[in-house]
């Protein structure tokens, strides 16, 4: 009988369970042996496999967190590290991988797969959608819902106290979190790593619309925004910031939290079945992601050379209608 193993890699992000029971699912309805890794690729040098049944995956479409567990491991950059996984996997005769992470996780992959022939397809699962092939990566509209909704409440102080807030957010060196969330909660500026940043405009803008009347206002900051750092930035504008008291939140690993939204888990089980599905005729060394609603496949090699970058369009939108 034919055997696949399903693993969870690098950051977590909600909707890998549902990634994860969507490819348990696809197996065993075509018969194969489903194993699931626990950790990462430390759990594939570890030998830590569980042999996954129908019921190993209930209940957990709707849970944040990767329930097989995540890290991001050292030993597997290595050669030797590597060759103790294949040993693994082909003791049991598993010819076949399902790597759900970004883009570390599929250069990995993709080194696996050269070095010891393994087939492995790639699920796009990181809050910071920066993965080339796919429109949207799982995680992100999760990510970016609860970014949102925190800076609506940061907003309702804001506002009480005329206060200007820088708030922080992931997305490691892309800006889509930030571009994304900030337009939806109607930030006043926005600031990318994929633009440059402006201090002494950023400066004059915030003041006018102070003049203008705006009581409070609120600068989502990329984390990877070339201003080096939120507290930087709060330093060096606060005191040319005219009768503003200047607040500022990092909202961090509570962006990596909670349970999937609707869009998250629907792509999940979408790419999940499709990876199977894809190792299962035969095809590896690519990644399943979605274009324009459909699926489609990118080689792992172009989808961790290629960058994705936020649409410039989308952009142009966000800087039309701060305000
Ligand atoms: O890639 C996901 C992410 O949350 C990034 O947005 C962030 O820069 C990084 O991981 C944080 O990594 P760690 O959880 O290892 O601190």
């Amino acid at each position: 009988k034919p055997s696949i193993a399903i693993l969870t890699s690098g950051g977590d992000a909600p909707g890998m369970n549902a990634a994860v029971r969507a490819a348990v699912r696809a197996g065993l309805n075509a018969d194969v042996d489903v194993y699931g890794v626990r950790c990462g690729y430390q759990g594939l040098i570890d030998d830590d496999f569980i042999p996954m049944d129908a019921k190993s995956v209930s209940h957990i479409i709707n849970q944040g967190g990767t329930t097989l567990l995540s890290a991001r491991c050292e030993d597997f950059r290595t050669e030797a590290g590597r060759a103790t996984a294949a040993e693994n996997l082909k003791k049991r005769n598993i010819k076949g991988l399902v790597v759900i992470g970004g883009d570390g996780s599929f250069t990995g992959a993709l080194k696996i797969a050269q070095e010891h022939g393994i087939s492995v397809v790639g699920v796009p699962a990181t809050i910071d959608n920066d993965i080339y092939g796919t429109d949207f990566t799982i995680g992100f509209d999760t990510a970016v819902n609860t970014v949102m909704e925190a800076v609506d409440k940061i907003d309702d102080t804001a506002e009480s106290h005329n206060r200007l807030f820088f708030i922080e957010v992931m997305g490691r060196d892309a800006g889509f979190i930030a571009l994304h969330a900030g337009m939806a909660s109607g930030c006043s500026e926005i600031l990318i790593p994929e633009e440059e940043t402006d201090v002494k405009y950023l400066v004059s803008r915030l003041n006018d619309l102070h003049s203008r009347g705006k009581r409070s206002m609120i600068v989502m900051v990329a984390e990877g925004d070339q201003c080096g750092g939120v507290f930087k930035l709060a330093r060096q504008t606060e005191d040319a910031l005219k009768d503003m008291q200047v607040r500022v939140t990092v909202l961090g690993h509570l962006q990596r939290g909670g349970s999937p939204t609707c869009a998250d888990r629907v792509l999940a089980c979408r790419l999940g079945v499709a990876a199977v599905e894809k190792l299962l005729q035969g095809v590896g060394g690519v990644m399943v992601g979605t274009r324009n609603q459909q699926v489609v496949t990118t080689s792992l090699a172009e989808a961790i050379e290629k960058k994705s970058k936020p649409d410039e369009d989308m952009i142009r939108v966000a800087h039309t209608i701060t305000y």
